[in-house]
């Protein structure tokens, strides 16, 4: 993860004020786009997460860190490197996504 951790700090920076994403994105939830788009749906094998429950997506994400999700491939090393106030911002910014 270290090589695509470090894209997303630059490209973190280098966004003018964050422009380049919606007004309110978490710095943490910068690198969540990445895979699941800044709307939170792409297509393909990665599950949309845009407007689910804010609970919901804590409680998985909280999972994944945890190692509880079974076949999870990137998450849980990803979430190992949020903090537990990162992981309520994320989720509650996917949330309030439609
Ligand atoms: C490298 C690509 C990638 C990045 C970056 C990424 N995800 Fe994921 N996400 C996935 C994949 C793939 C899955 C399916 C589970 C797995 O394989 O780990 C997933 C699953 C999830 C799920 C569970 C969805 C469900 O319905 O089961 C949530 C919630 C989630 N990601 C949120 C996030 C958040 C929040 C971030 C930013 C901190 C993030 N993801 C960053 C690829 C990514």
């Amino acid at each position: 993860m270290r090589p695509f951790a470090a894209v997303a700090v630059v490209a973190a920076l280098f966004a003018p004020g964050g422009a380049a994403f919606a007004t309110d994105l978490p710095a943490a939830a910068a690198v969540c786009a990445n895979c699941h788009g800044t709307d939170g749906r792409r297509d393909g094998p990665i599950p949309a997460i845009a407007g689910k429950p804010a609970v919901l997506l804590a409680g998985k994400l909280r999972d994944f860190k945890a190692d509880k999700v079974a076949n999870a491939t990137v998450m849980p090393r990803l979430v190992k490197g949020l903090s537990e106030a990162e992981i309520d911002q994320v989720a509650a910014y996917f949330s309030s996504l439609r």
